[in-house]
């Protein structure tokens, strides 16, 4: 895929109407409230937004929230799959539930942060969404709803595409800044591309600079360090990083299903029993490319998933019955530190056991410092172990965090980006 595309810098913004996808997808404090417990990816379109406004555009910026159910009949289906009783499910509840991921809290933080008021739409596509876009002058900003309330948003509806196109007028601009969504092929993330001549913004620019580069020209060597809990969702990515890193890493629940492969002894670990096959022939491919695979030599078990349980270490693969790995072992950790400080590059997607419960943090929090501390290019996929990183208060000792969590990981894998795929090449 050709990751060389055309920014907002390479087309004439002034006086034309900017249609542009930003990934406000935040996480919102769980008791209703509307606060925004994070505002990184808000900020993190900043830049494009500003140079949008000085340079004469008029910014109709939109972004999917959550993850909202569109139909009654469909969110109803979902719900009883849950476990819900679907006679307690009325159309009432299901409103609630639309009304909870409204952006009218992304428009305030928005507003705030900009210095500048943003005008909410209270449609996507509708006459309100059409009315505010008309009235829009150079230098003001506005946000459409969550774009996900429109039915043909996940479906990629060219209908819808067009309209929210038809919100820019007919000499209007597409400018994606979503990194974090460009793995959808949604009518706002790459569907609408098809109606406008469409670039990137600085954030997508930045992200696919550097995650690209270091997966198209790494400083050498390449470690990769993959962790979190399933081998089943990383796959995907060790099978392309094989092909490319100088040392792969493992770490987390994952090692556990590697561990068992070997015929270890993995006591209650977490274990994905129809990937052991999988696990073992990325040990050998591993071998044959001459990639070096690290796996925990040590673990801290624990006798029960809990944060005050109690807590031994013992050798990987010595793990007794009804006791459970939950963190990667001193010898371990020094091991993966070691790796990490003569590398070029380090690549850092999942934790390396269970950092929410302080006990079985130190592995990941090791890790965290071992980075912050190389002269490598460090890079952190999104998701759990950005979370970590800037938990641990290194977030500003590395190269780049990536604001994508699945968009990240989509692109270790080597796959097609949509949202990026869609764009202008430069
Ligand atoms: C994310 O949070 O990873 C992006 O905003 C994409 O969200 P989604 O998984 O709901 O498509």
């Amino acid at each position: 895929m050709n990751y060389n595309k055309k920014t907002v810098k390479d087309v004439d913004v002034k006086g034309k109407k900017v249609l542009l996808r930003c990934d406000f997808n935040v996480p919102l404090a769980k008791d209703g409230s509307g606060v925004i417990t994070d505002d990184k990816r808000i900020r993190a379109a900043l830049p494009t937004i500003q140079y949008l406004l000085e340079n004469g555009a008029a910014v109709i910026a939109c972004s999917h929230l959550g993850k909202p159910v569109a139909s009654f009949d469909k969110w109803v289906k979902k719900q009883a799959e849950k476990g819900k009783d679907p006679a307690t499910l009325t159309e009432d509840k299901w409103k609630k539930s639309l009304d909870a991921l409204r952006m009218e809290p992304v428009a305030a933080r928005l507003s705030e942060l900009l210095g500048k008021p943003v005008v909410l739409a209270d449609d996507v596509v509708g006459p309100d969404a059409v009315a505010k876009a008309a009235a829009l002058k150079s230098g003001e900003i506005m946000l459409l709803q969550n774009t996900r309330f429109e039915k043909g948003e996940t479906k990629g509806d060219p209908e819808l595409a067009k309209k929210m196109a038809d919100l820019a007028g007919a000499d209007g601009v597409y400018v994606s800044d979503a990194f974090g969504a460009v793995h959808r092929a949604h009518a706002s993330t790459a569907v609408v591309a098809d109606y406008l001549p469409a670039v990137s913004g600085f954030l997508i620019q930045k992200e696919l600079e550097i995650i690209g580069g270091a997966l198209a020209a790494p400083k050498r060597p390449l470690v990769a360090i993959l962790g979190g809990s399933k081998v089943s969702s990383k796959i995907g990515v060790i099978n392309n990083l094989l092909e490319i890193a100088d040392t792969i890493i493992i770490g987390g629940g994952m090692a556990y299903t590697f561990s068992a492969a070997k015929g270890g002894k993995i006591g209650d670990s977490l274990l994905e029993e129809d990937w052991k096959d999988y696990a073992n022939e990325m040990v050998e491919k591993a071998a044959k490319k001459g990639v070096k695979l690290l796996l925990p030599v040590d673990t801290v078990i624990a006798d029960k998933f809990a944060p005050d349980a109690n807590s031994d270490v013992v050798k990987a693969g010595e793990i007794p019955d009804s006791w459970q790995g939950l963190d990667i072992g001193p010898e371990t950790v020094k091991l993966y530190c070691d790796a990490v400080a003569d590398a070029g590059t380090v690549i850092w997607n999942g934790p390396m056991g269970v950092f929410e419960f302080e006990k079985f943090a130190v592995g990941t929090k090791a890790v965290a410092e071992a980075l912050s501390k190389t002269q490598a290019i460090t890079i952190i996929g999104g998701g759990d172990s950005a979370a970590a990183v800037q938990q641990l208060g290194y977030a500003d000792k590395m190269t780049h965090i990536s604001t994508g969590g699945g968009a990240s990981l989509e692109f270790m894998e080597g796959k097609e980006l949509p949202g990026v795929a869609c764009l202008l090449d430069a």
